[in-house]
């Protein structure tokens, strides 16, 4: 599997403190099934002040780290975008790592706030559609407006947003209402990807393995295979090739 949103790298947002943690995460992820993994950490303004000029280097280390610990995961780099005004300023200085790319399109892994669905943000996938950039939205079905009203989901969708479902609601780790919402999204085949979001081998583990079992048996193995490795491997092929 290869697993496209996860907090792996030390030390920079809400994943693991340490390196030992990070890379107890990283062996938990192989024994998981994961082959490759892009660490996704947040940039959120004022909470999580990451751009790349943060993002690149403690990922080299941890790159490094992984090598001499002998995992075998291969490990590539991008960033979880929190909706914001300064997401334009971000894009137009080349500050986000994007998580690569979809029909010819930019890819860029966004964040809503848990809450609801931001205002302006359909203007916003319009702006970036000019630009030729679509948005991966992470985690819609933890979205307190979208568990209510999942259908408001449609206006992003035909905007060109594409889903990333967390591994973990699959199984119903996140509560049943997450659960209820998830299955809604891939009943209706919006869904292109599953990841994990593993923040911490405890609290948080990747869970992929776990969420594929329940895709097999609710949709077959071809349809899990999508989410799980096709549709990351062709998103993230641009990641891996270098
Ligand atoms: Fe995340």
């Amino acid at each position: 599997m290869i697993d496209i949103h996860n907090h792996i790298i030390p030390a920079i947002d809400d994943g693991p403190d340490t390196l030992e943690q990070a890379l107890e995460l990283l062996w938990q992820a192989e024994a998981d099934g994961i082959q490759r993994l892009v660490c996704t950490p947040h940039m959120h303004p004022g909470r999580y002040d990451n751009d790349i000029t943060t993002i690149k280097p403690a990922f080299d280390d941890l790159v490094k780290q992984a090598s001499d610990a002998e995992i075998g995961v291969q490990l590539a780099m991008a960033a979880e975008v929190r909706f914001s005004d300064e997401m334009m300023f971000q894009l137009r200085n080349k500050r986000i790592p994007m998580i690569g790319q979809w029909e010819g399109y930019d890819c860029l892994l966004l964040e809503m706030p848990h809450q609801n669905i931001p205002m302006g943000i359909e203007h916003m996938l319009e702006w970036l559609e000019k630009q030729k950039i679509r948005a991966v939205i992470a985690h819609p079905e933890r979205n307190k407006e979208l568990m209510a009203y999942p259908d408001r989901v449609l206006p992003l969708v035909e905007r060109g947003a594409l889903l990333q479902v967390t591994a973990g609601c699959i199984p119903g780790f996140f509560g049943e209402k997450a659960q209820t919402t998830a299955r809604w999204l891939l009943d209706h085949e919006l869904v292109q990807f599953v990841a994990s979001d593993a923040h911490h081998a405890k609290r948080r583990p990747p869970a992929m393995k776990a969420a594929a079992d329940v895709l097999d048996g609710w949709y077959g193995k071809d349809v899990r295979d999508r989410l799980t490795l096709t549709n990351p491997d062709l998103l993230t092929f641009s990641l891996f090739a270098g």
